[in-house]
């Protein structure tokens, strides 16, 4: 943890990427997140910007698990927060032929890197 404690105190962006599972974050990714225990107190990390990309089947709630996202983003230091990125329909369209998906990608890093 003390590796990931760093690039969270030190970087410009943080990303949230998983596949949905049980319609919620997969189990690893919440107990990682569950170590950010220290960060709801008095230790606040820099300013920085946070963007969560999400995959599912086809059966999931992406905005409720979105919302659950940005508090943990906001938690880390980051309140500036992309829209919802992802691709939600795998079972029939691969995340890698989802031009939707694809697209807002783009998007992202572009915000990423101070092109937005
Ligand atoms: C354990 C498990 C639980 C899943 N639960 C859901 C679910 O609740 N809703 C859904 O739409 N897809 C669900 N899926 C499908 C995955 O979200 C989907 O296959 C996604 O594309 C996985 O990304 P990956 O191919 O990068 O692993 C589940 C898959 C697994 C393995």
């Amino acid at each position: 943890m003390f590796k990931i404690y760093k690039y969270i105190e030190n970087s410009d962006n943080i990303l949230i990427a998983s596949p949905i599972y049980f319609n919620q974050l997969t189990g690893k990714l919440l107990d990682l997140c569950s170590r950010f225990q220290k960060y709801f107190f008095n230790i606040k990390p820099k300013q920085k910007k946070g963007a969560i990309i999400l995959v599912s089947g086809g059966k999931s709630d992406p905005q409720k698990i979105y919302s659950l996202s940005t508090c943990i983003l906001k938690q880390i230091g980051a309140s500036n927060i992309f829209p919802l990125v992802g691709s939600f329909n795998t079972d029939i369209i691969p995340a890698n032929q989802d031009s939707l998906a694809l697209k807002n990608i783009e998007k992202l890093a572009n915000f990423f890197n101070n092109k937005y």
